[in-house]
């Protein structure tokens, strides 16, 4: 089960890599522009601050299969570590993952709205799927109901392809595709952080503390100074 960053922010990525069960980073090209800095110097900070095991995923912007093989490899030579590129599921995409599969370069099938394009591509090779969960919704279909199918299918017929799925604008759909079969998720940082926020956790932390120095007062402020 994998929970992969959705962003580009070095400090947020570095914040949140130190202190939750990070599996790797993802970018679009959304997520690259909105730092305003150049690309190949943001994607070797980001592998800095994750370390060269943990996936990070880029995506790309050419569209004939050809082109998009090119940027995956200009992609490849230029960042180091754990590499996933990152292809639309359009015909010349199918066409790259196919060819990038042969070379032995993974690949995530993105802008995925539907269970037969999640189909397609795993068949072709990619390693993953990145079904848009909030964005169907937004287009009255059911984000969490496309995943489960996914997954349906992939397991099924055994395609050795996994299903991360993608975009995401609060904790309840994440919850939902985590019971839908997802393997994982990617999110922004203030919804991987907003995983463990409850108001009672914080009332019940509060709650020990003061019974706590209560009986022991200020020697009590750590369990090691508490006899
Ligand atoms: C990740 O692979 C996608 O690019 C991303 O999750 C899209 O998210 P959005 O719909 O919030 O832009």
């Amino acid at each position: 089960m994998q929970i992969v960053i959705d962003s580009a922010n070095v400090e947020s990525i570095r914040s949140l890599n130190e202190y939750f069960p990070i599996d790797g980073v993802t970018t679009n090209p959304s997520i690259i522009v909105k730092e305003k800095r150049d690309f190949l110097p943001l994607l070797r900070e980001i592998r800095a601050v994750i370390g060269n095991e943990k996936d990070l995923f880029v995506q790309v912007i050419a569209e004939k299969a050809e082109d998009i093989v090119k940027e995956a490899h200009y992609i490849c030579n230029e960042v180091t570590g754990s590499i996933l590129i990152k292809v639309p599921v359009t015909t010349e995409g199918i066409k790259a993952i196919k060819l990038l599969k042969e070379e032995g370069i993974r690949t995530l099938a993105t802008t995925v709205y539907t269970p037969m394009s999640a189909l397609i591509a795993a068949k072709a090779g990619a390693e993953y799927v990145a079904p848009y969960v909030n964005r169907i919704d937004n287009l009255t279909g059911n984000g969490v109901e496309v995943v489960s199918n996914i997954t349906r299918i992939f397991s099924e017929h055994n395609l050795p392809c996994k299903v991360l799925a993608a975009s995401f604008k609060n904790v309840q759909q994440l919850q939902n595709v985590f019971l839908s079969g997802a393997h994982g998720i990617t999110a922004p940082p203030e919804l991987i952080k907003g995983m463990i926020t409850h108001p009672s956790v914080e009332i019940d932390v509060n709650q020990f503390k003061e019974e706590w120095l209560n009986q022991f007062g200020n020697e009590g402020h750590t369990l090691l100074s508490t006899q």
